[in-house]
């Protein structure tokens, strides 16, 4: 049996699901790197123990041949990764339809044909964990970002209802919630408006924005035997925002 972890990561052409990739593989592991745009999986290099794979997680057949390649290439999966999703931003009166059911699709709806397609290959394997990245927004609403906060608020309680649903098959489920990360997501937006993104640090307790890297230690150990009796948690990685009541910005220096 092949050392480290075997996982399929979604998501995976840049940010907090190609650093997971990574982590996976420096660990001795090997992955599936799947992602909507097959070219910014040029990172993948074929030699190493990574197989990119260009699919859209809201295609049910897309899914299950990500989960296919992990078995054939690298003998079974122990871990599978939800973590492609996207924001959109409008108001509730003003964004149009189709962008609320892209948004619903991608960051529910792919998780839990995410969910379909690994459970019988975890089963198979005896066993497993899956990770699911939700959000700081999928646990209370922002500004602007209600489609994001439904969708993402629908995936946290899915993860809860699949920890339960697929425990006694000895599949864990978690999900990790990040706060304000730096990623090919976010980077053009600090610095299209500084000033925005000085002001949404003012809510962050330790005063920064986060690294992809920081997200993926934690996805790492969620879905490791280091992790083995814990199920069904949704765990902020967020610089301290859920420690807050909402009502005074933490003090700075
Ligand atoms: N960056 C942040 O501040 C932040 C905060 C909270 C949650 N998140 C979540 O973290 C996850 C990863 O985002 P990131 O910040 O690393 O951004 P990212 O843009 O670097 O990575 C997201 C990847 O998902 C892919 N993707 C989008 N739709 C897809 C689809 N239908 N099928 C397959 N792949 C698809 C994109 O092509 C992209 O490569 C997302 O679910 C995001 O909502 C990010």
């Amino acid at each position: 049996m092949p050392a480290g972890l075997v996982a399929v990561v979604t998501g995976a052409a840049s940010g907090i699901g190609r650093a997971t990739v990574e982590r996976v593989v420096a660990a001795g592991g090997s992955a599936v790197a799947m992602d909507l745009d097959g070219e910014r999986l040029d990172w993948v290099d074929s030699t190493e123990r990574v197989a990119a794979f260009a699919g859209d997680v809201t295609d049910e057949a897309a899914n299950l041949a990500a989960v296919s390649l992990a078995e054939e290439r690298f003998g079974r999966v122990d871990s599978v990764i939800l973590n492609a999703g996207f924001p959109a931003a409008g108001s509730m009166e003003g964004l149009p339809l189709e962008q609320f059911d892209r948004v619903v699709e991608v960051n529910l709806k792919g998780p839990l044909l995410g969910i379909r397609a690994a459970a019988p290959a975890l089963r198979r394997n005896g066993g497993g964990a899956i990770v699911v990245t939700a959000s700081v927004s999928g646990l209370g609403g922002d500004p602007g970002m209600f489609a994001y906060n439904a969708a993402k608020g629908g995936v946290v309680n899915l993860v809860r209802a699949a920890a339960i649903e697929l425990a006694n098959q000895q599949i864990r489920v978690n999900a990790v919630c990040p706060g304000p990360i730096r990623t090919h997501m976010t980077e053009p937006v600090i610095e299209a408006d500084p000033g925005w993104a000085e002001g949404l640090l003012a809510h962050v307790p330790l005063g920064r924005w986060g690294e992809a890297d920081e997200v993926a230690a934690v996805i790492e150990f969620l879905a490791s035997p280091a992790a083995s009796f814990v199920t069904g948690v949704v765990l902020p990685v967020d610089g301290g925002i859920r420690a807050g009541s909402g009502q005074f910005r933490p003090p700075r220096g």
